[in-house]
């Protein structure tokens, strides 16, 4: 089993409070953020945008910044965010129109390649773009809120993933918590993101310890 990082989702937190809660998390051990970028378009739900990003880069420095856009254009938004510091830059399949020139794009403006699907979208999709990704994104849940319940059968996509590509990295995205990791990573998930789970609690760091336990002893 491969070693899995813990990314936490602050999509649930206090967003009046963007960077006291995420550097709550990463005092808390997290291995990198995971930020809910969403435009109302691709899914029913409005969150923030690189402005936002640009300014919580400001105050924190070091931390990997993944965002996880819930786009539809994903194009657009590229430069605006590798000009707020973002190390990683995911879309989903389903937004962009030519997949492989939206991932050489991020290449260019040197953030990291994710490739995100839905619930709905076959796996396979994938394999033509798998040069192209530094990460795959299987979504547990339909994106565009938290707290909703893991879809235990996106497992499969995981498992295929694994079997096909042993060095990708894969990340599960959607009611992911202590009941649901450890069949997460046992896929060959290795980017595990958390978010009600983690921030509902009074005590993430014991939470975001036992996620890491459960899954990397
Ligand atoms: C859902 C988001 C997820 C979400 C995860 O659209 O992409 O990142 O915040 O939250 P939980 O863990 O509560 O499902
Ligand atoms: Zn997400």
């Amino acid at each position: 089993q491969v070693k899995c990082k813990i990314g936490p989702s602050i999509l649930n937190a206090d967003l009046a409070d963007l960077s006291k809660e995420s550097e709550k998390l990463l005092d808390s051990g997290a291995d990198y953020l995971h930020l809910d970028v969403m435009d109302g378009h691709f899914v029913p739900n409005i969150t923030f945008g690189h402005p936002v990003v640009k300014c919580l880069r400001s105050k924190i420095k070091e931390a990997f910044f993944e965002t996880h856009m819930m786009v539809s254009k994903p194009d657009e938004w590229i430069v605006p965010m590798a000009d707020a510091s973002v190390d990683q830059y995911t879309f989903h399949v389903e937004a962009s129109e030519d997949v492989a020139k939206t991932s050489r794009k991020i290449r260019e403006a040197g953030m990291k390649v994710g490739i995100g699907i839905k619930p709905n979208t076959e796996v396979t999709v994938i394999d033509e773009y798998i040069e192209l990704a530094d990460m795959v994104l299987i979504m547990t849940v339909e994106p565009g809120f938290g707290g909703q319940k893991f879809m235990e059968k996106m497992l499969g996509k995981v498992r295929y993933l694994r079997e096909n590509y042993p060095g990708l990295d894969i990340e599960v995205d959607g009611g992911v918590g202590l009941g649901t990791i450890d069949a997460c990573a046992q896929a060959g998930a290795n980017m595990i993101v958390s978010g009600s789970a983690v921030t509902s609690s009074d005590d993430p760091r014991k939470v975001i310890q036992q996620l890491r336990d459960s899954v990397n002893s």
